[in-house]
């Protein structure tokens, strides 16, 4: 299993802030926020890992991550020049993933979760988590029927089938970079990641499982504060 790091884009949601740097790099209470799914990845087993970051701030991520060899894990680096949606990362990463399985982690989502079990339990097609959230319309939402099986996804709808939320963690198998270079942008001009899982949901390959533990995606202003204060809680009572 192979793990990839996503830290591209441009982050404008959190300008000022992501004027002088990379959104990844800033802090969330006493780490830097790539050191929490760098933290997520290793935990869970995998430490071949590929970050890929936009050419701004690449110098930063070098300084700061190095080889990996303090994480106990081996970093290569890609940069993506445009946002052209996270399944990008994918054909990226294509010749990194070789014949592997791989899992691929947002650089802006913090869990408080091991999942070495699932990981190591997975064998083929797809892997997803869904998180239930109050604010379903920010992200990939996950319509289930009533005995929780997954049947669509879709991106930042207006209207969401349901409260669980994409959570920015996805195991798929080696079809993934084939399936992703044959995608069409969406009407956002995007890459979406909804179009993969889709894709393995109609092939029947797709596990969608429900998340119970922390998980935030710390794009906002409000998520960066209440991550931060989340991870301050649990390490001074820890
Ligand atoms: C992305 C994905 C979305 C997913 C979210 C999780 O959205 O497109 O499906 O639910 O990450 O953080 P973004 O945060 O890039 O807008």
């Amino acid at each position: 299993m192979k793990g990839i790091i996503l830290a591209g884009g441009r982050a404008t949601r959190l300008f000022p802030l992501t004027k002088i740097t990379s959104k990844q790099l800033l802090p969330v209470y006493d780490k830097p926020m790539i050191f929490y799914p760098i933290e997520t990845l290793v935990k869970a087993g995998i430490t071949e890992i590929l970050i890929i970051i936009a050419p701004d701030y690449s110098g930063h991520f070098l300084n700061l991550l190095g080889s990996g060899e303090q994480f106990g894990a081996k970093f290569s680096y890609a940069v993506q020049h445009e946002p052209r949606g996270l399944p990008e990362a994918f054909i990226i990463g294509q010749d990194f993933i070789g014949n592997n399985n791989v899992t691929m982690i947002l650089g802006d989502n913090i869990f408080d979760q091991d999942f070495s079990q699932d990981i190591k339990a997975f064998k083929s097609g797809g892997m997803v988590f869904a998180k239930k959230v109050t604010d379903p319309e920010r992200f990939g939402v996950v319509e289930f029927d009533q005995s929780m099986k997954a049947l669509s996804f879709e991106e930042k709808p207006l209207k969401p089938k349901s409260n669980y939320a994409a959570v920015g963690l996805y195991t798929y198998d080696n079809q993934v970079c084939q399936i992703a270079s044959q995608l069409k942008p969406s009407a956002r001009g995007e890459l979406e990641m909804v179009d993969i899982h889709n894709t393995y949901l109609k092939k029947n390959q797709l596990q969608v499982k429900v998340l119970d533990g922390f998980w935030a995606d710390a794009g906002t202003f409000d998520s960066l504060l209440a991550v931060s204060n989340f991870m301050a809680q649990k390490t001074k009572s820890s």
